[in-house]
């Protein structure tokens, strides 16, 4: 660490929650970090503060235009040794989100120091038990209270922590089912599908909601333009296994540059698999499944790490995915992803920070 950001202490600190019984994203614990961006100035350094309400005026470009953009990632804790994964690889997308909104760009290396001394003082907010941690949600937001439409002059970047329980509870991973979207698109190419702003979540909201009323988990998002080739599954990447290749929809600029899909990517070539990246179409998906070609279906994201798809409808066709079980490399790169995480296992890429 560089230079100490200062801290101003809170008079009281929260109870601590009951770590066995944690919902995703309910608690927050008792500090944020926080740096303000003026035109002029550019950002303060960073400052870690008290979590609470924030003051902002009703007429924040924000509020009405959307300029925000966020990111997620995970703390573990192995014994006293606290460790991010891959952290230079969120503050390195989140600038990549920031132009795409023309916000303004901040500092990779200063802002992951101010974290990490925010989670050095909320150590003891970090659950340890199996598949538990603290999740980690920076973002930024345009202040400017202004309503005529172009950037803000000013912004607000925060860091706030929530406590996460394993994402499957105290169960295995799960199988989910998944509705291909045939009206409703995510984004198109040229659009800010690849970065994470508000906006996408919020235009995706509508669908899941249908699907999880027609009794399927997720939504599997195809393109926005023939509305044929495969993007992403809920607010997460997808892959496949077919022929027993590793197969991802390629990058195109309306897909999330997924940090867990560049690292399952890389992992599933160190443990010897095929892997592929490239345009697929939901024909091609439904055919090799015709053919036995197509063996596993899985989302990747920060929140479940790997989570397997057992069941797929698109149109008329419906079609079960390893008699919706879990599948061998779906779990292989599951249990390896998540022991290089918690430091169970040793990291030969230097991703734990
Ligand atoms: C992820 O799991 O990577 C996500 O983006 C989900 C988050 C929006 C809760």
């Amino acid at each position: 660490m560089s230079e100490t950001f200062y801290v101003e202490k809170r008079e009281q600190l929260k109870e601590k929650p009951d770590f066995q019984n944690l919902v995703f994203g309910e608690i927050f614990t008792d500090y944020m970090l926080s740096m303000s961006y003026k035109q002029g100035e550019g950002w303060s350094e960073p400052k870690i503060i008290p979590y609470g309400p924030i003051t902002l005026s009703p007429s924040a470009q924000g509020l009405h235009y959307g300029q925000t953009v966020f990111e997620g990632m995970k703390a573990y804790k192995d014994g006293d040794d606290v460790a991010l994964f891959r952290p230079d690889q969120n503050f390195k997308r989140i600038n990549l989100s920031l132009k795409r909104l023309e916000m303004p760009q901040i500092d990779e290396e200063k802002v992951l120091d101010g974290l990490l001394q925010l989670i050095d003082l909320e150590r003891e907010w970090i659950p340890s038990g199996e598949g538990q941690s603290l999740y980690v949600r920076p973002f930024v937001y345009a202040t400017e209270p202004y309503l005529g439409v172009r950037s803000s002059t000013d912004y607000e970047f925060l860091v706030i922590l929530s406590p996460v329980g394993a994402y499957y509870g105290d169960e295995q991973m799960k199988p989910t089912s998944i509705y291909v979207e045939d009206e409703f698109v995510r984004a198109v190419r040229g659009g800010v599908g690849f970065a994470k702003c508000g906006g996408n979540y919020a235009a995706s909201l509508i669908a899941q909601t249908r699907a999880n009323e027609l009794g399927f988990d997720q939504v599997l998002w195809l393109d926005g333009v023939e509305q044929k080739y495969i993007e992403e599954v809920g607010s997460m990447n997808i892959f496949f296994v077919i022929d027993g290749k590793v197969v991802t929809p390629e990058l195109n600029g309306s897909i999330l540059p997924g940090i867990t899909r560049k690292t399952v990517l890389e992992l599933a070539q160190e443990m010897g698999y095929e892997t592929e990246e490239k345009r697929l179409s939901i024909d091609d998906i439904i055919n090799a499944h015709h053919d036995g070609r197509l063996t596993e279906i899985f989302g990747t994201g920060t929140a479940a790490v790997i989570s397997p798809v057992g069941f797929l409808k698109y149109e008329e066709a419906e079609i079960t995915i390893n008699n919706n079980e879990i599948g061998p490399i779906t779990q292989a790169l599951f249990d390896e992803y998540t022991a290089i995480q918690t430091g169970k296992k040793e990291d030969k890429n230097g991703w734990r920070v």
